[in-house]
C-alpha cells in the first residue's frame, strides 16, 4: 500500500516539525508565556501519542487517540486567550505578527481545533487506519501552518 506509506511519512514529518523545540525547556519563561508553552508542549506530546497508536499494527488504543484529540481541541480553543497583546520577546518565540494579524491567528487556532475534532469523530466512528492517518496529517499541517506564520523560526 504505497499510498499509506506516503501518508505515514508526511505525518511523521509534520510531527517532527510540530514537536521541534521540545527539548528547549522554555528558556526560563514565566507567567502566561510559560503556560502557553506548556499547553503547546502538551499538544506536541498528544500528537506523538496519536501517531504511535495509528502506527501500532497489532492493537490500536482508540481511547488514547480520542483523549489526545480532545486535549488538542481544548488547548487550541484556548490559544486566543493565551496570547495577550505584546507578550512577545525573549524567551517567547511568538512573533509580533500575531497581533497585527489577529484574525488570521485565531482562524489558525480554529482550524487546529476543527481538525482535531474531526480526528476524534473518525476514531469514534471506527474509521480505517489510512483515513485516520490522513486526518492526522491534516491536523499536523494546521500546527505547522500557524508556526510558519506566527512563531520565530529555529536556527
Ligand atoms: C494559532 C497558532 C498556533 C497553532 C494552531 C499551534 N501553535 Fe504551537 N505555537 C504557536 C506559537 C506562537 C508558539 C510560540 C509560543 C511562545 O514561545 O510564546 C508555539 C509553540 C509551540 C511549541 C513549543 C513550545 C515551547 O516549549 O516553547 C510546540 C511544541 C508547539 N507549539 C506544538 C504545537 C502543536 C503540536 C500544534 C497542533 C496540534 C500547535 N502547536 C498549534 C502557535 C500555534
Amino acid at each position: 500500500m504505497p499510498k499509506t506509506t506516503t501518508i505515514t511519512k508526511s505525518a511523521l514529518l509534520v510531527i517532527a516539525i510540530a514537536g521541534s523545540g521540545f527539548a528547549i525547556a522554555h528558556g526560563g519563561a514565566t507567567g502566561i508565556v510559560k503556560e502557553r508553552m506548556d499547553d503547546m508542549s502538551a499538544m506536541g506530546k498528544a500528537m506523538k501519542t496519536i501517531v504511535k497508536q495509528l502506527k501500532n499494527k497489532t492493537s490500536m488504543d482508540a481511547g488514547a487517540v480520542i483523549q489526545s484529540s480532545q486535549l488538542i481541541v481544548k488547548h487550541s480553543s484556548m490559544i486566543p486567550q493565551m496570547f495577550p497583546q505584546g507578550t512577545h520577546g525573549k524567551p517567547s518565540e511568538a512573533l509580533p505578527a500575531i497581533w497585527t494579524n489577529w484574525n488570521d491567528f485565531t482562524a489558525a487556532a480554529d482550524k487546529t481545533k476543527d481538525e482535531a475534532n474531526k480526528l476524534q469523530q473518525l476514531m469514534t466512528s471506527e474509521a480505517s487506519r489510512p483515513q485516520l492517518m490522513k486526518q492526522f496529517a491534516t491536523l499536523g499541517k494546521t500546527c505547522k501552518g500557524c508556526h510558519t506564520d506566527f512563531r520565530a523560526a529555529k536556527e
